[in-house]
């Protein structure tokens, strides 16, 4: 028996078991007490996570998605003990990323006349990964309906760059459960299965730094797409995401926070961040919290080195922060790469704009991290004030006095307006989508009925991104 085989039929009767959901709705996901990262290394697991996938079975037999391909062996051996796979009517792909789709060869290959219910960009995403098989693809747009029997529909509802171009959601009707895919989900293994059963602490720190470092990219397609949602006037009675627990009681609260971490996320909350080398800047770092936490004892502070605490817990604390001190000592007329990397990642999270932020740090000779810092936090979207720390060799009690400084800056003027919204008015330069295609007018899109030459505001107002089909209003003006 291949090893892979034997570990998945270890495993299979603790991991992946039909738990009953509400009618004739089962989760038959994966249940990853173990997990440490997710996207390779890059995003650090600190509760376990889940992939759920669910059966339905109406007249018709669906299935919602799968796992990730490590635990293909599990899902298929499980769902054979559920149902005859001859029986098996559909799968709904609600997504092409891997730990969703991961397991659909394996799947595809027992059942390759299956029908697959999908977006027109999920087509691309699992022919892209999973290669060109001949696949009975049924590609489904927002309101499109399946009859499932029983009096019951699936109704579909796009859901581009949330976060992916093919993503989309599914509306069970008179279960009226909403399968929300990646949006509304945590990384987070609740053995409970229900987000009111789970602790409450870790669910919301789970699901809001999910939000943060996974979703926050998109806020201004979140926006629209609670507006949409909540004008479909859908009687939603539970919300099953594809990770971590399922929103039972209330479930428009994880909707509503939604609503809320997209428009405006900040608390009274300042974080100072640093990277060190002979631990100078270390102490300016120290300097600055004590001086916040002095001049203004209820505001939360946090200090992080940027080498010892994972970016996307730092980034989860910066997300909720009004402002941000951030430092490093000068090195090779630059900054710590770990500095430096933090930046890079905090700008691409397209965090909302107008935060204070000051820089400090500590030099030998030339003394030029101070300056690449600051253009680094304003390339990343902060208003980076002009008071700082450069502080010659080790910190001297003169330069430990500036932090005083820096705190009455950080906590001044702090009401972090949102800027973020799209640009409005005639503009003729270049539009980006939140998937990251540019509008160029010199190019235009002639193969969607724009010609080369068109300025951004002659673009027509039903023309949508050529790539994820997000609308106009989604993008915003290239700086
Ligand atoms: Fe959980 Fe975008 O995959």
């Amino acid at each position: 028996m291949h090893s892979m085989q034997r570990y998945g039929t270890i495993l299979q009767e603790v991991n992946i078991m039909r738990k009953h959901i509400k009618g004739n709705v089962s989760l038959i996901g994966y249940l990853d007490w173990d997990l440490q990262k997710f996207h390779g290394d890059d995003f650090t697991i600190h509760n376990g996570s889940s992939q759920n996938a669910y059966l339905i079975e109406e007249e018709k037999t669906i299935l919602m998605d799968t796992v990730w391909a490590p635990h293909q062996f599990e899902y298929m051996e499980n769902l054979k003990k559920e149902v005859n796979l001859a029986k098996v009517d559909a799968i709904v792909v609600q997504h092409g990323e891997c730990d969703h789709s991961g397991t659909l060869p394996a799947l595809m290959r027992e059942r390759p006349d299956l029908p697959i219910y999908c977006t027109a960009n999920a087509v691309k995403s699992l022919e892209g990964q999973w290669g060109k098989h001949g696949w009975d693809f049924h590609v489904v747009k927002t309101g499109d309906e399946l009859d499932i029997g029983n009096g019951k529909k699936l109704v579909f509802v796009e859901m581009p760059m949330l976060h992916w171009p093919d993503s989309m959601a599914t509306f069970l009707t008179g279960d009226n459960i909403l399968f929300s895919m990646d949006a509304f989900g945590q990384h987070y293994a609740v053995g409970e299965m229900y987000a009111d059963l789970a602790d409450q602490d870790t669910l919301w720190n789970e699901a809001e730094r999910y939000y943060a470092n996974i979703v926050s990219p998109f806020a201004p397609m979140v926006t629209k797409k609670v507006k949409e949602i909540t004008a479909m006037n859908l009687p939603i009675e539970m919300i099953c995401p594809s990770h971590g627990a399922i929103w039972r009681n209330d479930p428009l609260k994880i909707v509503e926070a939604y609503g809320k971490w997209a428009a405006d996320p900040t608390e009274d909350r300042i974080t100072v961040i640093y990277g060190t080398m002979w631990h100078g800047t270390e102490k300016l770092a120290h300097a600055i919290a004590d001086e916040l936490s002095l001049k203004s004892p209820h505001t939360i502070v946090k200090v992080y080195n940027v080498d010892h605490t994972p970016k996307d817990d730092i980034a989860y604390e910066v997300f909720r922060s009004k402002a941000v001190a951030i430092g490093s000592p000068t090195i090779l007329n630059g900054v710590l790469d770990s500095v430096a990397a933090f930046t890079y990642y905090l700008k691409s999270l397209k965090l909302m704009k107008g935060r204070k932020a000051a820089v400090f740090g500590c030099y030998g000779w030339s003394g030029e991290g101070n300056k690449v810092l600051r253009q680094m936090m304003t390339d990343a979207g902060f208003d980076v004030a002009d008071t700082e720390i450069r502080c010659s060799w080790n910190p001297e009690n003169d330069d430990l006095a500036q932090a005083a400084g820096i705190a009455d800056a950080l906590l001044e003027g702090t009401s972090a307006a949102s800027d973020d919204a799209p640009a409005a008015g005639a503009d003729s330069g270049k539009w980006r989508c939140p998937c990251g295609y540019v509008y160029d007018p010199a190019k235009g899109d002639p193969d969607n009925g724009v010609p080369a030459g068109t300025p951004w505001e002659k673009v027509p107002d039903d023309w949508t991104c050529p790539v994820c089909h997000l609308p106009k209003s989604a993008f915003r003006k290239v700086d």
